[in-house]
């Protein structure tokens, strides 16, 4: 193998398609190409994913995501090292349809198949997008979950906590969906808290008190939804304003949440590894929240700890994350399964006990 290695990644867990080209040059990434083909019109009727509708798009979008892929990357499949697919978690319709996909281009190329965690891609997006050296905190938000971890390698994740019910994007999104705002739920609510006072409405902030890094978010949705009562929101009076100073404080409450566990996971980080983090990284789309981002970053700066937060467009789902952990897991000492299949259910931390609940992704991880 050459000093370089470039993998094609392919994504489809959830409702974005994607397919990207990354090359990995050492320790150093260069994306070459990163295409993702949302599908929010398809389920926009029905007020969320629906995962049938959502299965039978991607089979129709990702041999169009890839050819594209790789045009832009100026590449073709015989320059690729190997192809990495989001083997799970996520819902099993999409899992199956990337998956299959992934599988024919291998055999038909003979190009070596890699199935990735998809949760892996986004704790490692930091280390593709600004380097990060092992080991550092990683806080991994987005519609399917909520965890704070240890990234000890490529291939060695530590749960330290995490949400206990509702991810935080799942609470935007059905919050959204309470004020009629649109999905997916984050930008909206974002959007309209700009001109909103987040301290009009009192919002809850459970479990902020407790030891631990344990986090919850359902109690949000629920006040929300007794303040849209209360306002007489759902039966189609509304003041905008209103609407705005409920975002506002609805953001701020998540933001204030994330912020306080943040000093938690970085104190047990040290009890664990024996020294404070020197970095901490977000990932997921909730990441690409500026309230949210603000508000870690605020804390890291007083703990004197680097924070990172990945470009947006790597914050939310996309196929260049699938690839880059391709490329730590071919750099590392295990690739991975030799047999390559879906897994709706795919815990990075197996040693941890199992979190329950249903998420927008299916079981959570
Ligand atoms: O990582 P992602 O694209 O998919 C999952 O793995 O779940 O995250 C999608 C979630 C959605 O719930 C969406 O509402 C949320 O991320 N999101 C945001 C923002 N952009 C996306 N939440 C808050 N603020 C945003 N700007
Ligand atoms: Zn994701």
């Amino acid at each position: 193998m050459s000093d370089s290695i470039r993998i094609l990644g392919l994504e489809s867990s959830c409702d974005d398609t994607a397919a990207a080209v990354v090359e990995g040059i050492g320790c150093e990434s260069k994306i070459l190409s990163s295409v993702v083909v949302g599908q929010q019109d398809l389920h926009s009727a029905y007020g969320g994913v629906v995962p049938e509708i959502a299965a039978r798009a991607h089979v129709e979008k990702l041999d169009i995501c890839c050819k594209r892929a790789l045009e832009q990357a100026n590449s073709t499949l015989d320059c690729l090292d190997a192809i990495a697919v989001t083997a799970g978690p996520g819902l099993i319709g999409g899992l199956l349809a990337g998956v299959m996909f992934a599988k024919g281009l291998a055999a038909g190329t003979g190009i070596p198949l890699l199935a990735i965690n998809h949760l892996a891609g986004h704790a490692l997006t930091a280390r593709m997008t600004h380097g990060l050296d092992f080991p550092y905190l990683s806080l991994l938000v987005s519609g399917g979950h909520c965890q704070f971890l240890i990234v000890a390698s490529a291939t060695e994740f530590i749960r330290l906590g995490s949400t206990i019910d509702d991810a935080p994007g799942e609470a935007f999104d059905k919050s959204a969906r309470l004020l009629d705002l649109g999905q997916p739920g984050g930008p909206a609510i974002e959007a309209a808290a700009r001109k909103g006072d987040p301290l009009r409405f009192e919002f809850p902030r459970p479990l902020i008190n407790r030891n631990g890094c344990n986090m919850s978010f359902s109690g949000l949705k629920t006040s929300l939804a007794r303040k849209v009562d209360r306002l007489g929101i759902g039966s189609g009076f509304a003041f905008e304003q209103d609407i705005a100073d409920i975002c506002a404080g609805f953001q701020r409450a998540v933001a204030d949440i994330l912020a306080a566990k943040s000093s938690c996971a970085i104190a047990e980080f040290r009890d664990r590894i024996g020294n404070y983090p020197s970095s901490f990284a977000v990932s997921g789309g909730v990441a690409a929240n500026f309230e949210v981002r603000n508000s870690l970053e605020s804390r890291c700066d007083a703990m004197g700890i680097e924070f990172i937060a990945p470009p947006l467009e790597f914050c939310t789902d996309n196929a260049a994350m699938v690839a880059w952990a391709g490329i730590e897991a071919m750099l590392s000492d295990s690739p991975g399964d030799a047999v390559v299949t879906a897994r709706p259910r795919w815990p990075l931390d197996e040693k941890s006990p199992p979190i329950s609940g249903f998420g927008k992704k299916g079981p959570k991880a």
